[in-house]
């Protein structure tokens, strides 16, 4: 209980800071605070090739948690070797699914608000969804993090891919958030399943994460 409270706190700041960048920018990479949308597409295409590599049927479903305005449909609906994938995504703040719906809106259907898929799905899929962080505990922000991951594993049949900034030592600097790849890989492997990395090319700094199941 203490513990929902506490992550909800955490999540009350970060709702207002995404609502108030995608008012100030609109629906584009920098309105969720990428760099641009070449460093928020080949986070994209490096996660989906990790998806394609592990799924084992055609079909794959997937749920993009923590979607924003929807950049990874476009991305998908623009990629001929992605048409096969079908997509969801969730978002906890209002003001993206919002953005979302707006944006595609003969398939409102696709989008809703919270933080682990609707339904079972084959993966689930992060991007940039834990970078912003607003408090200065790393250890608490990491609890966060397997927290919600743990919420999106018993919904996803085959695993889940993240990205993560990576440093030598996790910390948080300037509201940014970076793991120790083999210190996630460890724990990851530990709470969930076989886990495996690879630097996101083009973007120092990122690493793409699967988690498999067993
Ligand atoms: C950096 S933006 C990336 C948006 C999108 N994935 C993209 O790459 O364009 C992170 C998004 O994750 C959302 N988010 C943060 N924490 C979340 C959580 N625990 N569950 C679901 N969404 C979350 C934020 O509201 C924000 O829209």
């Amino acid at each position: 209980m203490f513990r929902r409270l506490t992550h909800l706190a955490l999540e009350h700041g970060l709702n207002a800071a995404y609502q108030a960048r995608l008012n100030q920018r609109g629906n584009v990479a920098e309105g969720v605070f990428w760099r641009n949308k070449s460093a928020q597409y080949v986070r994209f295409d490096s996660l989906l090739q990790q998806v394609g590599q592990a799924s084992p049927h055609q079909d794959t479903i997937i749920a993009d948690v923590g979607c924003g305005y929807g950049a990874l449909y476009d991305f998908i609906k623009a990629t001929p070797k992605y048409q096969h994938l079908k997509y969801t995504g969730v978002d906890i703040n209002s003001a993206m699914i919002k953005a979302c719906k707006q944006h595609f809106p003969n398939e409102k259907n696709l989008f809703s608000i919270g933080r682990k898929p609707r339904q079972m799905v084959d993966f689930s899929l992060f991007s940039g969804t834990f970078n912003l962080c607003h408090i200065n505990k790393t250890k608490l922000w990491e609890e966060y993090i397997f927290d919600n991951l743990h919420q999106s594993w018993q919904l996803s049949r085959y695993g889940i891919t993240l990205n993560l900034l990576c440093d030598k030592q996790s910390h948080i600097r300037n509201q940014i958030y970076y793991a120790n790849r083999a210190r996630f890989i460890e724990s990851a492997c530990n709470l969930f399943g076989p886990t495996y990395a690879t630097s996101t090319p083009q973007v120092t700094g990122d690493v793409t994460f699967i988690i498999l199941r067993k």
